[in-house]
């Protein structure tokens, strides 16, 4: 009788440990995805969206946005700087755990990625020498030496001009480079990362001509099913609606943010044959110029 009693007593108390132990683990949740720091992919030759200061320090609207939706959504940061031509592959691989540089979300890309919400409202421009005065519109550009980013949706929009000769580069210093030394004879990539180069000074002799060409939004790419992404947009969310967004936007862009769709419906302009030499006017080019300020020692080219 005795052992019985005994027995029943060593089943109770750890019946009881279990739920004390259960217990406190729904209190207490650990959160393994919270614990390890999300490693996140960037660009850094993308000015005012990634820079890298002589330090080492990285700065830009990314790495602001980056940081305060790691801020809102209870995770830590740790950011990796990768070439942009290798970021999809690295986040396919799972290398990394997502990945902020400007990149557009498109139809391609998601086929084998995923991307947040949209977070910036852009758009690719033709950049040429000041003193160019036949390259007008998009029109323009059949047959011309054409610089891009490898990988970019630039290149992709001038491998769609005929009889273009298209050079690709690395970074975006490299292809403006190759504008101002007359090797090519225009650059097409990302409007406000052109806009902002010229307004800064480092690309004296450069301007942008027509209007954009296409509307893109920028998304934060992660791997296909990503444990992070509902963090991620629950995150821009929060900023959207609290206040946040629209500070680290004025503090890049002296601007008002434009409205962003809630989810992507698709790329305007892109490979759109139809609408060459229209142009789609969806930002102007002139509200950027003078709304962009200026990043201080910014080595740009
Ligand atoms: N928005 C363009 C794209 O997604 C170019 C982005 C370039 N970004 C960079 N950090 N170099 O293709």
């Amino acid at each position: 009788m005795k052992l019985i009693n005994f027995k029943w007593q060593q089943l109770i108390l750890s019946l009881g440990s279990l739920l004390l132990i259960i217990a406190c683990k729904s209190f207490y949740p650990t959160n393994n995805l919270d614990a390890i720091p999300l490693r996140v992919a960037t660009d850094p030759t993308f000015v005012p969206f990634e820079i890298q200061r002589a330090s080492g320090n990285l700065e830009g609207f990314d790495i602001d946005l980056m940081n305060a939706i790691a801020k809102v959504a209870g995770f830590a940061v740790q950011f990796e700087s990768l070439p942009f031509d290798g970021m999809i592959s690295t986040l396919q691989a799972k290398r990394v755990d997502a990945a902020i540089s400007g990149i557009t979300i498109t139809a391609e890309r998601l086929k084998t990625i995923a991307f947040s919400r949209p977070y910036f409202k852009a758009g690719l421009a033709i950049a040429v020498r000041e003193d160019n005065q036949n390259i007008k519109d998009f029109n323009s550009l059949k047959g011309k030496k054409i610089a891009v980013q490898i990988g970019s949706t630039g290149a992709n929009f001038a491998k769609t001009i005929p009889n273009a000769k298209i050079s690709t580069f690395n970074s975006g210093p490299e292809f403006f480079q190759d504008l101002l030394n007359g090797n090519v004879d225009a650059v097409v990539s990302d409007a406000f990362a052109t806009l902002y180069a010229i307004k800064n000074g480092k690309l004296k002799g450069i301007k942008v001509v027509a209007d954009l060409l296409t509307e893109e939004y920028y998304g934060i790419a992660t791997p296909k099913d990503s444990p992070h992404l509902d963090a991620i947009n629950k995150g821009i969310a929060t900023l959207l609606s609290n206040g946040t967004y629209k500070q680290i936007y004025q503090k890049w862009f002296h601007a008002e943010p434009p409205q962003l769709p809630d989810s992507w419906h698709g790329t305007r302009g892109l490979g759109d044959k139809e609408n060459w030499g229209q142009g789609e006017r969806v930002l102007s080019s002139s509200h950027l110029l003078s709304s962009c300020p200026p990043v201080s020692s910014t080595p740009y080219l």
